[in-house]
Order: structure tokens, then sequence, then C-alpha cells
């Protein structure tokens, strides 16, 4: 072949490349600005167009339970402690004693001065609102006098709320799985021009052309080193 010839070639799976990086960054946009809520998880269900459709799966995903993991959740507790305790009778600090936190409303610790957004939030503690606030509390109750960053990756926030689950008098259950990839998979519409992979799609990469690099928030399995 000769050099031009290549060239056009490599051009054009460059500007692919390049194509479907932006597709993706823009759903990714998308995605953090209106839905931080549970990890998002790309399915590969290619169109004609060759289109990619990111779909965000409901809340929580199996590994996201295998990822409730005490020991690690007392590690991860260390980042709080400068504000808070999670012990029977403990005493109010920075931040209010968590005792009993898992399955309260928000605001009603004994003692506490809690902020006027807290007080008026109208949440209640369980599995998905603490794991979006954990994830970014300003965000989620702007006007939260929690003055703390947050934790970024999803298994710190499932093991610390496992450890606060069984920081109480009587533990709410674990939860029930939510629907995963394949269910939805299965539940999409399919004809010819739709190909799916054997694989459960969260497993596989978007296309084998496309950069192997995932966000953080995309992760499909969340590995729980350092156990
Ligand atoms: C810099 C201090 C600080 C740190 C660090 C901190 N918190 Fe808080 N936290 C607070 C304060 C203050 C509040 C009350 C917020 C308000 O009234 O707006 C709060 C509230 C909470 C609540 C709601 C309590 C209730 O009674 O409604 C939970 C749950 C919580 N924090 C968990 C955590 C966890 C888990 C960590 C560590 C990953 C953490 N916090 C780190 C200060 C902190």
């Amino acid at each position: 072949m000769d050099e031009l010839g290549f060239n056009k070639i490599a051009a054009a799976i460059l500007a692919t490349a390049l194509g479907y990086m932006g597709i993706k960054e823009l759903a990714h946009a998308v995605i953090h600005v209106e839905a931080p809520k549970a990890p998002a998880y790309a399915l590969a269900i290619p169109e004609a167009a060759g289109a990619v459709e990111e779909v965000e799966l409901p809340f929580p995903q199996a590994d996201w339970i295998a990822a409730m993991d005490a020991n690690r959740g007392a590690r991860v507790f260390k980042k709080c402690t400068s504000c808070h305790n999670a012990e029977k009778g403990g005493a109010n600090g920075t931040g209010p004693n968590l005792w009993n936190v898992v399955g309260a409303p928000a605001a009603q610790h004994a003692g506490f001065n809690y902020s006027t957004a807290f007080q008026n939030s109208g949440k209640t503690w369980n599995y998905q609102s603490l794991y979006n606030y954990l994830e970014r509390p300003t965000k989620y109750i702007p006007g939260t006098s929690m003055n703390f960053i947050g934790l970024k990756k999803a298994e710190d926030r499932a093991a610390v709320i496992e450890y606060l689950r069984l920081a109480s008098d009587n533990p709410l259950p674990k939860p029930d799985p939510a629907p995963g990839p394949e269910d939805l998979v299965e539940a999409a519409p399919m004809d010819e021009s739709t190909v799916i992979n054997e694989t459960p799609a969260v497993e596989a990469p978007l296309s084998t052309e496309a950069p192997t690099e995932t966000p953080e928030m995309e992760k499909p399995a969340m590995e729980t080193q350092e156990q």
C-alpha cells in the first residue's frame, strides 16, 4: 500500500477514535451533571450508526452489596473520626454521633446543632441516600455544615455504610440487589442489526477500537483490594 493510502486509513481510524471519545465524554458529562446517583455502566448495545448508549443501572448492584465490608469500612471511617464517632452513647463532636444513623431520618441525633439545610432536607438515611450523600455531601445537601469533600470510591462508600449499618441497636438487613446489566440487556430491543456480545456487557470494552481506559464511575467490577 502506498504511503498516502496508509495515512488516509490512519486518519480515518483516528477520526473514529476521536468521535468515539467525544460521544463518551459528552455522555459522561450528562451523567455527572444530571444523575450522579448510582454507578453508571456503559452497556454495549451497538446501533446501526455506531452510537453507544449509556444506561444507568438501578441501585444497588450485587457487586456494590459485595463491597459492604465492615473491616474496610472501619479503615475508611478513620477519615470521619475527626468529627464523628459511631459508638453507642458516644458524644457529639464537630459532627453528630452516628450510632443508629442508618435507617434514621436526617438531623435527628439528640443534642446536635444541625445546619438549617440539614433540618429542612427531609432526607432519611437509607443505603441510596447515604451513598449519594457520602460521595459529595455539599452537593447532596447544599448548605450542609459537614465540611468534607466526600468519598470518591464506590467501594469505600459501600464499606463505610456497612460499618455504620452495624453501629446500631437494630441493624437493617443488607439490601437486595437491583436488576443487573444482564436483565437490562435481555430487555433491550433487538433485531438483526443489533449485535450483543456473549459476555455480560459491563465486562466487555465498548468496542475493540476504543480506548480501554474507563472513567472511575464506569468501572464495572468493584474490586475490593486491600481486604
Ligand atoms: C469536618 C468534619 C466532618 C467530617 C470529616 C465528616 N463529617 Fe459527617 N457530618 C459533619 C457535620 C457537621 C454533620 C452535620 C451536617 C449539618 O448539620 O449540616 C455531619 C453529618 C453526617 C451524617 C448525617 C448525620 C445525621 O444525624 O443526619 C452522616 C451519616 C455523616 N455525617 C457521615 C460521615 C462519614 C461516614 C464521614 C467520613 C467518611 C464523615 N461524615 C465525615 C461533619 C463531618
